[in-house]
């Protein structure tokens, strides 16, 4: 929209009037124009996990509440404050579910998926919901696309292979100035020795807290370092770090996961003061963000290990890694970096008619065209040559077959180039074999 609207069109949308029902705050419709978008993150999405191995699979979007609890833990922000809890007719309380991993855990348990061949490699996409207070990157449903690595030996080589395959995403998808966050907070051996310092140092400073960090002194430590209120902000800074503090199993594990990312040439920057917002993370934590334009949306891809959560759902433990990013996100990214998605109408062709004759004529044309394998689009609506013309051209079509009351009683058809407007008749007979060779033209140039 331009940024100065004419006093006419101030005008106009005075009078326009707010619909009776708009979709609910922070839920979006994904409108036919923003289709593209989704589109081509699904492509890349499928082609990368096709390459790497990973198998889809799909949860219900309704779980027992108490898996989230269980698994996400009752004192992160997400189990109070965001989830959408529903009552069944039956008594059941049922989210609508707030992240993946924990249905993918559940599932993996249930269906006794440690029989397969392990580590098993899934992904996922889907919408998740989370009662946040909507802004930029944030919204109460979005749809995450998930990467999971389950089962198998507690290999370091498969944190480096999720962060791997999301950065792939990334360049994929072109989104530039991407940055690696990487940390490890330990596991249940060095982290409460780690967390009883923290609790000290910050019981030292309790007065200048904010009242969540006050709050969370006592059940979730860790988050305070997660914190974005300016007051504690500075507090962080002399927070005693977790690096140095890591069992010698731990610091192993991920000096091993570093160096893997060494060997893939991935760049990556040590934050001790990640830990991320969920519960049933272990070891390692890892972010992807870009620093370019979008970067207000927060963090693209986030995830990490999470060993223990098998055991919280009634599981073995059983070593497992994994990280989710939502579209939403990656949409706002490329949008704010002006990516060019690739074109795509280059097997697709628009049928013009002139007269009545002709339009009972295009449509046997199309359905030939569509039986020979074509993407074929028409303008029915619209009778003069001009308008259908323009449309073919708006929406990028490069070839234009024109059928008029001549070409039909001459078994013709015009083929039309619609970047340079030339045109030649051809016998309909030949039109198949034409237009292939045409578009096959334009792929290679
Ligand atoms: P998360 O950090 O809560 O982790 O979310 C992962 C990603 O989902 C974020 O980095 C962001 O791209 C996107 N996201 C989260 N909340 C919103 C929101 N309100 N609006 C738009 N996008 C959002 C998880 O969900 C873990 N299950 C990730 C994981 C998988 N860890 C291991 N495996």
């Amino acid at each position: 929209m331009a940024k100065n609207p004419s006093s006419k069109m101030k005008s106009t949308k005075k009078k326009e009037k707010t619909p009776a029902f708009q979709a609910p705050r922070g839920m979006h419709d994904v409108l036919p124009a923003d289709q593209q978008w989704w589109e081509r993150i699904r492509k890349v999405v499928d082609e990368m996990a096709s390459f790497y191995n990973y198998k889809r699979i799909d949860t219900p979007i309704l779980e027992y509440a108490e898996l989230f609890t269980r698994g996400v833990g009752e004192e992160t922000d997400l189990v109070q404050k965001e989830m959408y809890v529903v009552k069944t007719k039956g008594g059941d309380l049922l989210a609508l579910r707030p992240e993946g991993t924990a249905s993918i855990v559940r599932a993996y348990i249930e269906h006794g998926m440690s029989r397969l061949s392990q580590p098993l490699k899934l992904f996922y996409e889907g919408p998740m919901f989370r009662h946040e207070n909507p802004q930029a990157g944030r919204f109460r449903q979005f749809t995450q696309v998930g990467l999971e690595i389950l089962g198998g030996q507690n290999d370091p080589v498969y944190d480096a292979q999720i962060i791997l395959a999301f950065e792939r995403i990334l360049s994929a998808l072109k989104i530039s100035k991407v940055n690696l966050k990487v940390n490890s907070i330990g596991c249940r051996i060095c982290r409460p020795f780690y967390k009883r310092q923290l609790q000290e140092y910050y019981k030292r400073r309790e007065k200048e807290l904010c009242a969540d960090c006050m709050r969370r002194l006592s059940t979730n430590v860790l988050r305070l370092l997660d914190c974005k209120k300016e007051g504690c902000q500075s507090i962080k800074e002399q927070a005693p770090n977790f690096l140095d503090k890591l069992c010698t199993a731990c610091s192993h594990h991920f000096q091993g996961v570093l160096e893997y990312l060494d060997e893939l040439g991935i760049a990556y920057g040590l934050d001790h003061r990640l830990v991320r917002g969920l519960d049933y993370y272990s070891r390692t934590v890892f972010e992807l963000f870009t620093e370019g334009p979008g970067s207000e949306v927060g963090a693209l891809p986030g995830g990490g290990r999470y060993d223990y959560l098998f055991e919280m759902l009634g599981g073995r433990l059983t070593p497992a890694v994994g990280g989710a990013v939502s579209f939403e996100r990656l949409i706002a990214v490329m949008k704010a970096q002006e990516v060019k998605l690739p074109a795509k109408n280059h097997r697709k062709i628009f049928v013009v008619y002139v007269g009545d004759l002709a339009k009972r004529k295009a449509l046997t044309l199309i359905e030939d065209l569509r039986v020979a394998g074509f993407s074929v689009s028409e303008a029915f609506g619209k009778e003069s040559l001009k308008a259908q013309l323009k449309i073919a051209d708006k929406e990028g079509f490069p070839l234009a077959l024109i059928l008029g009351q001549k070409e039909i009683y001459e078994e013709n058809v015009i083929v039309r180039d619609l970047r340079n407007s030339l045109q030649e008749t051809v016998s309909l007979n030949k039109i198949v074999e034409e237009i292939r060779k045409r578009l096959k033209e334009k792929v290679q140039e």
